[in-house]
């Protein structure tokens, strides 16, 4: 029987607790073994919970039990979990987390101490919550060369704009709603500013390069600027808005550096598009690669038991490889990133009716997108330009209102 501890009595730690008490025959069977939650970590009292005599305040009660083998880190952001996952795998304790910060900021680190220490720390719910895209990169396109991984991966904001596309729903109502139901972040700034999709992007271009990305510089813009206005711009054009994540292998021919061209950003979505069909808290990760071709990875994004279902897995492989560590390639050494300035593509441009002659002196003469209901403005779309060519537009022109990118 291995002994499992859960750090972190939230959302997904309530959840990892009862996919392993639902679930537990047939967890047993696949794991070979009765797996057992033996400690909750938690500074509250849970009185009343049936777990409540599991729950203890104390990690060092964990850290020296021999008969954990394995701990649930699903406390999120990274104190004290960073500690505490560094003290249990040097103990040769597995972590499993669905922990995207501290993965985005210490996944080689302790990729490493845990290969040192002969157990593992896997992090399948960190990126997509319950779909498995870390095990296919890692496992079944072990043979390939990844070349780009793109699609939706945030659940809160997927959720949002699905509201405000198909119920005209306010931004802050579908926000709310999104928060009820678990799936936004205790902060939903790093949902709604898109840092939450960059962090997942992060991590799988550090698997798709096998080195450190720092999300720090990965382009990244939420949610926040897009309006109904711009739904009923992107139905007359017969689109959608999604907020999308993208990672590409740059420059690698080029006879430069080798490096990613990484970005998050809300861009329009033509309606054939498969991402168009993404709607409320699913998340779709599209992964390029050179043998398989395209390939796509689908299901819920967030919420208690995706999510946990994904730790749970972890937990599986990890008493399946007791004593042994699965070779995952991330090393410390930094990836070269591409300047965003260099990425191409067509931009919808929102500018007031009155500076048309500006706008065509600047972009030529565009195909105007009108709605009645907004006579003092108008839409177009531009050619394909690099983002700094379209910066320097923007900068010579007045009048325009918004812009968004347009998804090819
Ligand atoms: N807040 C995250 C999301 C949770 O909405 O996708 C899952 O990582």
């Amino acid at each position: 029987m291995a002994k499992v501890a859960v750090l972190g009595y939230g959302t997904v730690g309530s959840g990892v607790v009862e996919v392993l008490e639902k679930n537990r025959g047939l967890i047993e069977k696949r794991a070979g073994e009765c797996l057992e939650v033996k400690y909750i970590l938690d500074l509250r009292e849970f009185p009343g919970d049936p777990y409540e005599d599991k729950v203890i305040h104390d990690v060092n009660v964990i850290l020296e039990d021999p008969e954990v083998q394995i701990v649930c880190e699903t406390m999120g952001g990274n104190e004290p979990a960073f500690t505490f996952s560094k003290k249990a795998l040097e103990a040769g304790k597995s972590v499993c987390t669905s922990n995207k910060e501290l993965v985005a900021n210490h996944g080689a680190e302790l990729i490493a101490l845990a290969k040192a220490h002969r157990c593992n720390y896997l992090f399948e719910a960190s990126v997509g919550g319950g779909i498995p895209i870390i095990r296919p990169l890692n496992n079944a396109l072990t043979a390939e060369r990844v070349e780009e991984i793109s699609g939706i991966l945030n659940g809160t904001t997927n959720y949002i704009l699905t509201k405000m596309e198909k119920e005209g729903t306010d931004f802050s109502e579908a926000l709310k709603k999104a928060q009820e139901l678990g799936y936004a972040e205790r902060n939903p700034e790093a949902d709604v500013e898109g840092y939450d999709a960059c962090r997942k992007i992060a991590i799988l271009s550090c698997l798709m390069t096998g080195k450190t990305v720092d999300f720090k510089e990965v382009y990244t813009e939420g949610i926040t600027k897009i309006t109904p206005a711009d739904f009923s711009y992107a139905a007359k054009m017969n689109r959608t808005i999604k907020l999308l994540a993208m990672s590409a292998l740059d420059g690698a021919d080029g006879g430069g550096e080798p490096g990613c061209l990484a970005a998050v950003a809300p861009y329009l979505v033509s309606k054939d598009n498969p991402l168009a069909g993404v709607n409320d808290v699913f998340n779709a990760v599209f992964v390029q690669s050179n043998m398989l071709g395209e390939s796509m990875y689908y299901g819920k994004g967030a919420g208690k038991l995706p999510t946990a279902s994904a730790v749970v897995a972890d937990v599986v492989d990890c008493a399946k490889h007791a004593g042994r560590h699965i070779v995952c390639l991330w090393d410390e050494e930094k990836l070269h990133l591409e300047d965003f300035g260099r990425a191409k593509s067509r931009f919808f441009v929102r500018a007031e009716a009155a500076k048309e002659e500006e706008i065509t002196a600047v972009f030529g003469a565009v195909e105007k997108i009108s709605l009645n209901e907004l006579p003092a403005e108008f839409g177009f779309v531009t050619e394909v330009m690099s983002e700094a060519e379209f910066a320097q537009k923007h900068e010579a022109v007045s009048g325009i209102i918004t812009r968004i990118r347009v998804k090819d």
